[in-house]
């Protein structure tokens, strides 16, 4: 063996030995915070979680929390490579490296969700029908061809996550909630227009606080009429992305005239209601009955989807169809709904040149908008027997 040769062959050597000493280093050293904890066994379910706390046990002002990113022990990531997906990991750091041809960063390959985590008082944490983000997440992939995750491990992954930051989770009686915010996306190198061959699911968590906590005063809405948030047969029934980025100017241009919430009408015809930019549109009709619109290009709300349960259970009549825009302006009580405020109530809707005044443009919240907000509020804080089997303890 020549000299190089040699020197090679050492070196791959001390190359072993370094690695299996930094892999028994991390496995059985406490990690400094700003980093990843190991894996340890094969599945969700093992992933150890650090400590043994509990809901509130963090020094935060948790009536003041608004809704912003904060940082937290740590996010849950999962990686796809090979066709597969690996085991899941904590991760403290809050940036992520990844691949500058990443398909997500060129291509939009990317998908998201939103879900809470809810004290109760009985002090256990549940989080809100995590079952449904699990399959509305795999919906929106398939779409932009990316892989699908494990409905089941999805959830073990939320609970993991809720248990290694418990305590961030707001607690009972503050109205706060721990906001988890999945996130999958496209990030292996791709150039040519095609899906990437590796994905990243992140599931970051955030305290947020109670939107109401000045209680609950309706808002005017305006109809967006010169952008279109949704193509038919396009992406509006997908949580991707890219959906959000076109929102963005509308959204910026109704807020600069004053209006805090922009309604969207059909891209086709631009006759029909179909969605506001974060939140589905429901309204009650004056003889009681729940209205939401049908169309293949909105977002299925979970917190609608629960809504109209709700109703159903109360003995109302829930119609789900098309709602031509005219008709608005006979409705009893109009609000958005979705996971961050649960519902926004409307009393007035600006559509070009008229204004709909909703049960007189009353300023206060409507009796059913009211009647449904507490209950699912009481289900979700644990308040009220979950007949429905929508909340998971964590
Ligand atoms: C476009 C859009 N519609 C509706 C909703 C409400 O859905 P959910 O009730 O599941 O939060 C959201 C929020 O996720 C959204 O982004």
């Amino acid at each position: 063996m020549g000299s190089v040769n040699l020197w090679r062959f050492s070196s791959h050597i001390l190359l072993l030995i370094g690695f299996f000493t930094t892999t028994n280093v991390l496995c059985f050293q406490q990690l400094p915070s700003r980093s990843i904890r190991p894996k340890t066994a094969c599945s969700v379910s093992s992933l150890s979680v650090s400590g043994n706390y509990v809901p509130g046990a963090q020094n935060l002002d948790w009536t003041n929390l608004g809704f912003q990113f904060r940082a937290t022990r740590s996010h849950i990531k999962f990686e796809y490579k090979d066709g597969h997906w690996g085991e899941g990991e904590f991760v403290n750091e809050p940036y992520i490296k990844t691949h500058i041809a990443a398909t997500a960063l060129h291509y939009g390959q990317a998908v998201f969700e939103g879900l809470k985590a809810m004290s109760a008082p009985d002090g256990s944490v549940r989080l809100f029908r995590p079952d449904e983000n699990a399959k509305r997440i795999n919906h929106s992939a398939a779409r932009i061809l990316m892989p699908t995750f494990p409905e089941e491990k999805f959830v073990e992954a939320c609970r993991k996550v809720v248990q290694d930051n418990m305590d961030f989770v707001p607690p009972y009686g503050t109205g706060g909630s721990l906001y988890l915010r999945p996130v999958l996306y496209g990030s292996g190198p791709r150039i040519g227009l095609q899906p990437s061959d590796e994905y990243t699911l992140l599931i970051m968590v955030i305290p947020v606080g109670d939107y109401y906590k000045g209680g609950v005063s309706p808002v005017t809405a305006v109809v967006i009429d010169n952008y279109d948030r949704a193509a038919p047969r396009g992406v509006g029934d997908c949580k991707v992305a890219g959906n959000y980025a076109a929102d963005m100017l509308p959204n910026i241009l109704a807020k600069k005239k004053g209006f805090p919430i922009g309604l969207y009408l059909d891209a086709k015809t631009n006759q029909f209601v179909e969605e506001f930019s974060t939140s589905n549109f429901l309204g009650i009709t004056k003889q009681g009955v729940y209205r939401t619109p049908a169309s293949p290009t909105i977002l299925n709300s979970i917190t609608n989807k629960s809504l109209m349960a709700l109703a159903e259970n109360q003995g109302m009549l829930v119609d789900r169809s098309p709602i031509p825009i005219e008709d608005v302006k006979d409705f009893a009580e109009v609000a958005a709904c979705g996971t961050a405020v649960v519902l926004t109530p409307i009393n007035k809707v600006v559509y070009k040149d008229q204004v709909f005044n909703i049960n007189g443009g009353t300023t206060e919240i409507g009796q059913v908008t009211q009647q449904l907000y507490t209950r699912i509020r009481a289900i979700q804080y644990g308040e009220e027997e979950d007949i429905f089997g929508w909340t998971f303890k964590v």
